[in-house]
């Protein structure tokens, strides 16, 4: 299988250099051609370790170096981009260094195997694939999925451990709307060992960026925390953070701080609510404006309009509504400040009637604490038989088979259920 690789920059000549390492023949095209002569007697025009080595072994043997892009093409079964995707002027990706690659290809769609896979592994935002490159290709005369195929494959590598992360990544994904692509980039990915995820073209591109924007989120919020910390005075804040990672949550595989990275309903119970709100205001009255946590409580109301208007759109107000789980998080039967009784509030205000809940723990409580025209189960497949249609409000696991297959569920939880046979 000939393998072509466009833009030899961090991403590109790594990933250039580790399928060649891996014995697929790869040819590797930089336009730069200052760059391109260096790579071609064997420099890399970057501090990378390892990848000098690895360039001198696969050089002139299973890699081939060149700014030609005909010569790159030459059969090309496979052809990954890993062009720069730089800033706009307006804060947008600049896509325009792709669309020069693209069209370039277009040109020479001759030479290539037939049907070649274009894999972008430049990091593009969610929906540049079906939005910009089909429409772009089509109106150069190529229709995706006939005269060739596209496909996402984000790059998840670091600079520092390019190499290594490359030849030993956590996972691998792989977005596409054309299962014919499967067999090839197995192969190719298959000699890494690692898991291989496929998703479509606008799931891929989301991925990427729900990694990069979830470190800058976790960067932003320290930094946040400090600034808090040092309005309040006092604070250490070196062993602060050291001791944050000391917590259990962190470690362990996958960690348990996997369950809050996930969307839901938000966050209620006795303690995250009024402790996020009680040291805002401390920040406050300290003279720090903090503008995370005023986010986090904004977001944490807004979420569950978010669900609620959808629903109203969807959803007749005379259906029978099942809600699932009253307690605030499962295995508990604390209703403290549970978002299943904002969620019931909002779809009484909604005009909604007809509503039954169940929870196998929290029912009595809740019922007594919240005055709540509803009506409560205590027997599940009884309100299994009885809705028309199923919220999911709390992650009980034991929601996760027994559904009635054919009722719609609105899994507010994005727990994984599979609904009975
Ligand atoms: N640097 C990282 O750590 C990293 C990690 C993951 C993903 N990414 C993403 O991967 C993409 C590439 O990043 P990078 O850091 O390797 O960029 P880079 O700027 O180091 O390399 C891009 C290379 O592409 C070359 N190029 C541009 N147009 C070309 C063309 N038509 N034909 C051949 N070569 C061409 C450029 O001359 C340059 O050498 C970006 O979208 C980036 O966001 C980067």
């Amino acid at each position: 299988m000939q393998v072509a690789v466009f833009g030899l920059g961090f991403v590109g000549l790594t990933t250039a250099i580790g399928f060649a390492k891996q014995g697929f023949q790869v040819r590797g095209c930089e336009i730069d051609t200052h760059k391109c002569a260096m790579l071609q007697k064997g420099k890399i025009p970057f501090h990378e370790a390892h990848l000098d080595t690895a360039l001198q072994e696969v050089l002139g043997k299973t890699l081939t170096i060149t700014h030609n892009t005909t010569q790159a093409l030459q059969n090309a079964r496979v052809i990954f981009y890993c062009i720069g995707t730089p800033m706009g002027k307006d804060g947008e990706a600049n896509l325009d260094f792709i669309l020069q690659a693209l069209r370039d290809f277009a040109h020479n769609k001759n030479i290539c195997a037939p049907k070649p896979i274009l894999v972008i592994k430049s990091t593009i935002p969610p929906s540049s694939s079906t939005e910009v490159f089909i429409p772009f290709l089509q109106s150069l005369g190529l229709q995706n999925n006939q005269d060739l195929i596209l496909a996402n494959n984000p790059e998840f590598l670091r600079e520092g451990s390019a190499y290594e992360d490359f030849m030993h990544p956590d996972r691998i994904v792989i977005g596409s709307q054309n299962a014919q692509i499967i067999p090839a980039l197995q192969e190719l990915y298959a000699p890494f060992g690692a898991e291989i995820i496929h998703t479509n073209l606008n799931t891929a591109e989301f991925i990427k960026y729900l990694s990069n924007t979830t470190l800058s989120m976790l960067i932003s919020y320290a930094n946040e925390m400090s600034m808090i910390a040092q309005s309040i005075g006092g604070i250490d804040i070196i062993q602060a953070f050291k001791t944050l990672h000391t917590d259990k949550r962190f470690s362990g595989t996958p960690a348990h701080i996997t369950s809050y990275l996930y969307p839901g309903m938000g966050f209620g119970g006795y303690c995250l609510p009024k402790d996020t709100l009680a040291l805002l205001k401390k920040s406050q009255d300290k003279g720090y404006q903090a503008k995370i946590l005023p986010n986090i409580l904004a977001i944490n109301d807004q979420i569950l309009d978010f669900h609620l208007n959808r629903f109203q759109k969807e959803v007749p107000k005379d259906t029978k509504i099942g809600v699932l789980g009253l307690s605030f998080k499962p295995n508990s039967d604390d209703i403290r400040d549970t978002k299943s009784a904002t969620l019931i509030q909002g779809l009484l205000q909604r005009g909604f009637l007809h509503i039954g809940a169940f929870d196998p723990m929290a029912t009595q409580a809740f019922q007594s604490t919240y005055a709540l025209d509803i009506d409560y189960f205590e027997d599940l497949n009884a309100l299994y038989a009885w809705a028309e249609v199923f919220i999911i409000a709390t992650a009980w696991d034991i929601f996760t088979n027994t559904i009635p297959p054919h009722k719609k569920i609105y899994n507010l939880r994005y727990m994984p259920i599979t609904p009975k046979e």
